[in-house]
């Protein structure tokens, strides 16, 4: 059997986002309707073992990097349990986490020690009320976990701020200013037409490149490189450890790089943020399918994975929200 995962396209999948959750403490408006209730069933969800064992067959099929995402992770009861069984997994060489850091404080020195490499905290605002606003939380938890993160040794962490013009357009240099301070590396993200919610927040869409120009007349930039292989292209404060990375989905695609593919909670795995291209394992797994079965199965569904999002062309495309994919 084959050992590692190319899709028609020629690229080469070795990066799976994994949402371990679609619920959330907080509700973004880009992202999570404020009064959303329909969440999916926990019978629905897939549970520890079956995650580890499509965690398992991808690694058997050459991924190599997992990022946990939800929702938000830290909802799922006992992560940290799953973490390490992850952690554990042959191949495995990298867990991330993606969280809003609202119960960071709580789960910081377990998550480290139970695998977790690398984190990236949402933070689009460092005024609370703008923040309240923004999300429906509050800002001095987030902090607070950022620095709790910080002291058990995360490093890098990074700052995910997706940019709004008129909403927080006008925070950028506080915000890489908190980054030069902490020494965290600043994600600058597009907003995306995903969901609904995301939809409406296109109308606050700015091209990062202006944001570039913005920055570059009072930083001197030189070309940052950062671990993670993501779609971020970064640039570096000189004289600082600090990277700044612009993810322009919108504005500039890096779908011809895409390496990446989507887990949602309840085992559907979606081949593009962009398109609705799927393919359900939790059935397969509930019916006893064989290791070679799932690892066939997973093959198929790389063989769907589409070319490229229509993020621009069709942007009215995605239905679900950000919350199932996790970004
Ligand atoms: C869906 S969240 C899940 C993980 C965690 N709850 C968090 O907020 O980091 C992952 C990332 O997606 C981003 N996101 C959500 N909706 C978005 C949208 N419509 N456009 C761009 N980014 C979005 C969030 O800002 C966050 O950085
Ligand atoms: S972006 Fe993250 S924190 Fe905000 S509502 Fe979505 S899942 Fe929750």
């Amino acid at each position: 059997m084959q050992t590692n995962l190319t899709d028609p396209f020629g690229r080469t999948v070795e990066y799976l986002r994994l949402s371990v959750t679609d619920r959330c403490d907080l509700r973004c408006f880009y992202c999570l309707p404020g009064d959303y209730r329909d969440f999916s069933e926990p019978k629905e969800w897939l549970t520890f073992d079956e995650i580890e064992r499509i965690i398992g067959a991808f690694s058997a099929l050459g991924v190599r990097r997992v990022r946990i995402t939800g929702g938000e992770p830290l909802v799922r009861k006992n992560l940290p349990v799953l973490i390490r069984r992850l952690a554990t997994l042959p191949d495995i060489e990298d867990l991330s986490l993606s969280t809003n850091a609202v119960m960071l404080v709580r789960h910081a020195a377990a998550l480290r020690k139970a695998g977790i490499s690398r984190i990236n905290v949402s933070l689009d605002s460092l005024h609370a009320e703008r923040f309240r606003e923004i999300t429906h939380g509050k800002l001095d938890r987030v902090l607070n976990g950022l620095m709790a993160a910080k002291r058990v040794g995360f490093a890098p962490i990074k700052i995910n701020m997706v940019v709004m013009q008129g909403v927080n357009d006008d925070e950028i240099e506080n915000m890489v200013e908190f980054c030069i301070e902490h020494e965290f590396t600043l994600r600058l993200i597009e907003p995306m037409p995903v969901g609904d919610t995301g939809r409406n927040a296109t109308s606050h869409y700015l091209d990062l490149q202006t944001i570039k120009d913005r920055l570059a007349r009072r930083y001197t930039l030189i070309p940052g490189l950062m671990p993670g292989g993501g779609p971020a292209r970064y640039l570096q404060i000189a004289g600082t450890r600090v990277n700044i990375g612009f993810i322009t989905p919108v504005s500039q695609h890096f779908c011809e790089t895409c390496n990446r593919v989507r887990l949602a909670v309840d085992g559907t795995l979606y081949l593009c943020l962009g398109q609705d291209h799927k393919y359900e394992l939790r059935p397969l797994l509930r019916q006893g399918i064989s290791d070679d079965g799932l690892k066939n199965a997973i093959i198929e569904a790389i063989a769907i994975k589409p070319e490229k999002h229509e993020f621009r062309d069709n942007p009215g495309q995605i239905v679900r929200f950000m919350s199932m994919t996790g970004g």
